[in-house]
C-alpha cells in the first residue's frame, strides 16, 4: 500500500478527513507532522490512531533550518506522497526541492494566494469562488494546479455560511485528488 504524510498547523479538519477516508484504505498515512504544538489536530489523528510528530518551528534560528528538519523528518518515512493540509508556514526550497508535496488551498488560484484566502475571496464579492489542490513549488501557492471545485455563492451570504460552503469542498476535494494522485 502506498505511503503518505500530512502536515498541519490547527484544526486539522481536513486531516481527519484524510485519515477517516485514506488510512489503511486506499493508502497508510505514515504521519502527521505539525509546526504547532497546541495545534487541536494533535489529539485528533492520534485519536485515529495516527503518529504525530511536532516539529516547533519557534526553536529554529532560521526558516531554512526548520525546513531542513522538516525534510529530515517526511524522509524519514519514505512516503508517496506529502500533503500539506492546513499547514501554515512559507516553505523555503530547502523544502520545495526536496520533498513531493501537494497544497490545500481555499481559494480559485491563481487568485487570493497567502493568508486569510476565504475572507479575501468573500470580501472581493465575486460570484464563483471555490478551492484549490496545487503542485508545492519555490511560489507561495504558485504551483501547478491539480484539481479545483467552484461555487456560486447566493446574494445574501454571510462569511459564516461562505465558510462552510469552502470547508465541505475542501474535505471532499483534497481526499478525492490524494486518492486519484496515488492511483
Ligand atoms: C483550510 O481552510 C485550508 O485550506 C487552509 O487552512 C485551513 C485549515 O483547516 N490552508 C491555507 O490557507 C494554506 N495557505 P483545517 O486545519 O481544519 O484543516
Amino acid at each position: 500500500m502506498k505511503r503518505i504524510v500530512i502536515l498541519f498547523s490547527g484544526e486539522g479538519s481536513n486531516l481527519v478527513r484524510l485519515i477517516e477516508e485514506l488510512h489503511l484504505k486506499h493508502c497508510v498515512v505514515e504521519s502527521a507532522i505539525t509546526n504547532n504544538p497546541q495545534a487541536p489536530g494533535i489529539a485528533k489523528a492520534q485519536a485515529l490512531g495516527v503518529r504525530v510528530e511536532v516539529i516547533d518551528h519557534t526553536l529554529f534560528e532560521s526558516r531554512e533550518a526548520f525546513d531542513a528538519a522538516l525534510v529530515r523528518a517526511v524522509h524519514a518515512h519514505a512516503p508517496d506522497l506529502t500533503v500539506l493540509a492546513g499547514f501554515m508556514r512559507i516553505l523555503t526550497p530547502v523544502f520545495t526541492l526536496h520533498v513531493k508535496a501537494i497544497n490545500l488551498h481555499p481559494s480559485l488560484l491563481p487568485k487570493f494566494k497567502g493568508a486569510r484566502a476565504i475572507e479575501r475571496s468573500f470580501e472581493s464579492g465575486e460570484r464563483v469562488c471555490g478551492v484549490s489542490v496545487h503542485w508545492v513549488s519555490h511560489e507561495l501557492d504558485g504551483g501547478e494546479v491539480i484539481a479545483q471545485e467552484t461555487f456560486e455563492r447566493s446574494a445574501q451570504e454571510t462569511l459564516e455560511g461562505f465558510t462552510c460552503s469552502i470547508r465541505a469542498i475542501e474535505h471532499r476535494l483534497l481526499a478525492q485528488t490524494v486518492k486519484t494522485l496515488l492511483q
